[in-house]
């Protein structure tokens, strides 16, 4: 029996792609594709803007915390939704500022299910979802994604999944690792009838489709629960501040979800204050970051083109690229392999069970570290 308290049964011993990681980098470092920081590939929210907008922070600094979050800041936010391709149509009252995308999930975790509940997740996925479950004692029930067509959602495994104590799917759009954009309503999805919990962090990010629409304006049928946060929107991580946006259908959970932000009120001030700012002045930079990444997709598929074991498409929109790669089976010995030739990515099973061998690459690395990886990628498999 493991101890009691949250991850006690998890082994904390590094593993081998990351003890392999540690030699390398004592022995001179390795190119790494797999940054999904920002902050740390020349991605910098500039400077002027956020000392310009913080500098009457200071002057006016009151806390008043509303367990919805600063009014500007939300009125900004609606702001943003009103100009998304459908726009989504918000009140003040449907907006809570959290303290990022992350602490979102786990307050509507606590809002929608009880311990022993179990909620619908993707197979890939991005890894928190099982930790954050845990911590309130629910099962994860993965939905299939279908490779061959464009990392679809399989509608046959949502319904096959899903029994009397399933309390909400979560969809990732644009998906990570995949790519993946939903962008029209699933029969699946209002069959079930199940609260929708959409993660659209990297909705600015559109590459094979030309917007990323709201999975809210796509399902009206359903509570929907929309999530973003200026991590990945502004390359800003470091600021702390998220939201969660509820639909109409979703209007009976506010008071409920009131209460749980109060608990903690985790939201910045200072990020809050900013917000507005963000949204006013912040609009370049983040165009100038979809090209960047879109610059490195393309270079990537232009050298991978015709490749005799890499298999990869532009994504419909994220920051990544996840090939799979033919003639291997073990992704442990193929990430083990080219981190002896200098090159660090993820092997697929970070990210959830497939057949065969999958990679994630990060395209939001910077250019030239991204050119000489894929380089070295497309050379050494
Ligand atoms: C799909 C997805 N959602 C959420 C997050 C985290 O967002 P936050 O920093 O707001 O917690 C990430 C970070 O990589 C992500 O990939």
């Amino acid at each position: 029996m493991p101890p009691p308290g949250a991850f006690s049964a998890i082994d904390l011993t590094p593993n081998e792609l990351e003890l392999a990681r540690q030699r390398r980098l004592a022995a001179g470092g390795y190119l790494d594709l797999t940054s999904s920081n920002p902050t740390l590939q020349g991605l910098h929210f500039p400077a002027e803007i956020l000392r310009e907008a913080a500098e009457d922070y200071w002057a006016n600094r009151r806390y008043t915390p509303d367990p919805r979050g600063d009014a500007a800041a939300r009125a900004a936010v609606i702001g943003y939704y009103a100009g998304r391709t459908p726009p989504l149509p918000l009140t003040p009252d449907d907006l809570f500022l959290t303290a990022s995308t992350s602490e979102a999930y786990s307050l509507l975790f606590a809002l929608l299910a009880d311990p022993g509940d179990n909620l619908l997740a993707p197979n890939v996925t991005y890894p928190l979802f099982d930790y954050l479950a845990a911590l309130r004692g629910l099962e994860l029930r993965a939905y299939t994604l279908r490779e061959e067509a464009g990392w679809a959602i399989d509608e046959h495994s949502l319904a096959a999944v899903a029994d009397a104590r399933t309390r909400a799917v979560l969809i990732v759009s644009p998906h990570n690792p995949t790519g993946a954009v939903l962008r029209a309503p699933l029969p699946a999805l209002s069959q079930l009838g199940l609260p929708l919990i959409c993660d659209e962090v990297f909705a600015p990010f559109a590459y094979g489709v030309p917007h990323v629409p709201p999975v809210a304006a796509l399902h009206p049928d359903l509570p929907v629960f929309t999530l973003n946060g200026i991590s990945k929107l502004f390359a800003l991580p470091d600021m702390k501040l998220g939201w969660v946006a509820l639909n109409h259908a979703a209007r009976g959970f506010g008071p409920r979800l009131e209460l749980l932000n109060d608990t903690f009120l985790g939201a910045n001030g200072l990020s809050q204050w900013l917000l507005p700012a963000l949204f006013a002045r912040g609009m370049p930079f983040v165009a100038e970051m979809v090209g960047r990444v879109r610059a490195n997709l393309d270079l990537a598929l232009a050298r991978l083109d015709g490749h005799p074991r890499l298999r990869a498409r532009l994504p419909d929109g994220g920051y990544y690229l996840f090939p799979a790669v033919q003639g291997w089976q073990d992704e442990e010995a193929l990430a083990l392999h080219l981190l002896d030739h200098g090159l660090l990515v993820h092997p697929g099973y970070f990210y959830g069970d497939l057949p065969g061998a999958h990679l994630m690459l990060s395209a939001l690395t910077e250019p030239a570290s991204f050119a000489a990886g894929i380089e070295r990628l497309a050379a050494v498999i």
